[in-house]
């Protein structure tokens, strides 16, 4: 018999809302602080995690359960078997070495393109419709393996990209004109690395365009001031992780964002690494990097028509030639 004794004259239950499901490969540094801020956030109905070490990820799995009495109902199960992931909306892989100081991030490449061969074919048999969210590194270049691997759609296969650097650049600005982020619309695009690029015609602060406002006030020195802002932004990573070992909190609300663009079908446009062939003349085969693209339920639903200045398309040029040296030395 049920706990709950219906009361009199009670309708037939109702057909309930479309379950959502999150998949999370990976529960290290950056997947439990993604996977924390999801159920923070009540993004989804079902979260599973998978790793390959199994201690640590029922451990993980116990900790964030024994969190329920605080957090909306939300089932989490973990299994190193990937039929744990069945089903789901979207799959968040993390899973892979990380940078050590100093440490660029095209380093990885190799130790983590062996681990994507063992991880996204199965994430693509048990959820052949869900969207595949890549963050390990080089996120770029991983993003097009697991765009290769798992036969899906280019729509459905978007790397975290330069959500993260564009969001440290929109501090970086907010703190130097003491004004809310959330008030600074500006992009970074191309590699989530060294090569990015600061769009500066996107910067704006609570919608007055920065650089026409600067060259106004005739304020020459603040453009010295975001060139140098950029360059921050690009020393971040390494300044986080040459004093705590890694980072994480930053990306886990980025990706959370995204999550919650794509899971409840949002509309919004973020930094995020796309399929960028034949945009802004970049003709390399198959190159994924950040362009600001508009995110819904069947993932990029397209790319902004963003105005870029000639030096802003050479850099976004370079910044693929970056990613693709490296990438063809894959043979992939
Ligand atoms: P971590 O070492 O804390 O966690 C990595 C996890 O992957 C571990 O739990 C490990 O057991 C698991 N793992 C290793 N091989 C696996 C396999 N074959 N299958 C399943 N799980 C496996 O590392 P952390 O700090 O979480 O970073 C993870 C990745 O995320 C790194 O590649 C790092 O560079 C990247 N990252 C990307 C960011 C971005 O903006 N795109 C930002 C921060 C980190
Ligand atoms: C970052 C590195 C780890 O935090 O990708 O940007």
């Amino acid at each position: 018999p049920s706990f709950f004794k219906p009361i009199q004259n009670t309708s037939p239950p109702s057909p309930t809302k479309r379950h959502t499901k999150i998949s999370v490969v990976g529960v290290g540094n950056v997947g439990m602080a993604i996977a924390q801020t999801i159920l923070t956030q009540d993004l989804v109905d079902e979260l599973a995690l998978v790793d390959a070490n199994s201690d640590k990820l029922q451990g993980e799995m116990l900790d964030l359960q024994h969190a329920a009495a605080f957090l909306p109902r939300t089932k989490i199960q973990a299994s190193l078997d990937y039929s744990i992931t069945a089903g789901s909306d979207l799959c968040i892989v993390t899973a892979g070495a990380r940078q050590n100081p100093g440490e660029s991030r095209l380093n990885l490449l190799q130790r983590n393109v062996a681990m994507f061969k063992s991880i996204i074919p199965p994430l693509a048999k048990y959820s052949p419709e869900s969207i595949l969210l890549i963050v390990s590194n080089p996120v770029d270049v991983l993003s097009y393996i697991a765009w290769k691997l798992s036969g899906f759609p280019a729509n459905r296969v978007i790397g975290s990209g330069t959500n993260l650097d564009s969001s440290r650049f929109r501090f970086l600005i907010a703190d130097h004109l003491d004004v809310s982020a959330q008030d600074v619309q500006a992009y970074i695009v191309g590699e989530h690395g060294d090569s990015s690029v600061a769009l500066w015609s996107s910067i704006s602060v609570g919608g007055v365009p920065i650089l026409s406002f600067l060259e106004r006030q005739q304020i020459a020195y603040e453009k010295e001031t975001l060139v140098k802002i950029h360059k921050e932004v690009v020393e971040s990573a390494y300044e986080v992780i040459s004093l705590k070992g890694y980072t994480s909190w930053a990306i886990g609300y980025s990706v959370a964002s995204l999550a919650r663009t794509i899971l409840r079908n949002q509309r919004r446009i973020h930094p995020v690494s796309v399929l960028a062939t034949s945009f802004y003349g970049i003709d390399e085969g198959g190159v994924f990097l950040s362009l600001p693209a508009q995110l819904g339920r069947s993932g990029v639903l397209g790319v902004t028509n963003v105005h870029l200045s000639d030096e802003e398309v050479q850099q976004l040029r370079e910044s693929a030639k970056t990613i693709m040296e490296v990438q063809d030395q894959l043979g992939i």
